[in-house]
């Protein structure tokens, strides 16, 4: 059985992770939203325009009110308010207490290790508190730097998904599927 709590606040070695809120909207819109690098391998295009972002992030704040609603703005321990990434609940397979992971980060703090640390507690809290049994994250195959972060938190390749999901520009592209069981996950703190 899941006991769904919604998303409370987490603490890692250098962030917080913490909902996200309305007056996020500027750097949310400025720090990766309005990239076509960090949407290069994403089911959507950048942003052109704040109110595009004002609109999803409105969305995503509304649905805070379901306490199986997963989503934590990254931001850094020592400056909240500077929101530097996403990382969330995808969806939820209730059958198989199972869901699945999606992130991104703002390009300038790429390879620190971030994504890697943020996925880890994410997964302690899905696993430990949460009750998930199993945990899925997907990207297209040619985003290996997206790999790399769940192989270093002993997720496992399961295989290709062919042509599984259509980019930002409308195209079908081939997936990479991995996953990792509560059984497996091993929690280090720091
Ligand atoms: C994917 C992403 C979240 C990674 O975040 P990050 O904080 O930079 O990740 P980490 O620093 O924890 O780890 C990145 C790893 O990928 C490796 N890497 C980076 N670019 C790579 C590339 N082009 N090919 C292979 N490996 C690559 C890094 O060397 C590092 O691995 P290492 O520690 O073994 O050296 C970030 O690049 C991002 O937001 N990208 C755009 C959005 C996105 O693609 N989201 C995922 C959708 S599935």
């Amino acid at each position: 059985m899941l006991n769904h709590i919604g998303t409370e606040e987490i603490k890692t070695k250098r962030l917080l992770l913490r909902r996200v809120k309305v007056e996020d909207t500027d750097k949310i819109f400025e720090n990766w939203c309005s990239d076509p690098e960090v949407v290069k391998y994403l089911t959507w295009k950048e942003h052109k325009t704040k109110e595009q972002t004002r609109g999803v992030v409105s969305r995503w704040c509304e649905l805070y009110q379901k306490p199986y609603y997963y989503c934590w703005a990254i931001t850094p321990k020592d400056d909240p308010e500077e929101v530097i990434g996403d990382i969330d609940v995808v969806r939820i397979f209730p059958n198989s207490e199972c869901c699945d992971i999606g992130y991104a980060l703002a390009k300038r703090y790429w390879n620190k290790g971030i994504m890697t640390e943020c996925l880890h507690e994410v997964l302690n809290y899905l696993f430990s508190k949460v009750g998930f049994h199993r945990i899925e994250a997907y990207f297209d195959v040619r985003n290996r730097a997206s790999g790399r972060v769940m192989e270093k938190n002993g997720m496992k390749y399961e295989g290709i998904l062919r042509e599984y999901s259509r980019n930002g520009d409308g195209y079908w592209v081939d997936v990479a599927m991995y996953s990792i069981l509560k059984r497996e996950f091993k929690y280090h703190k720091d």
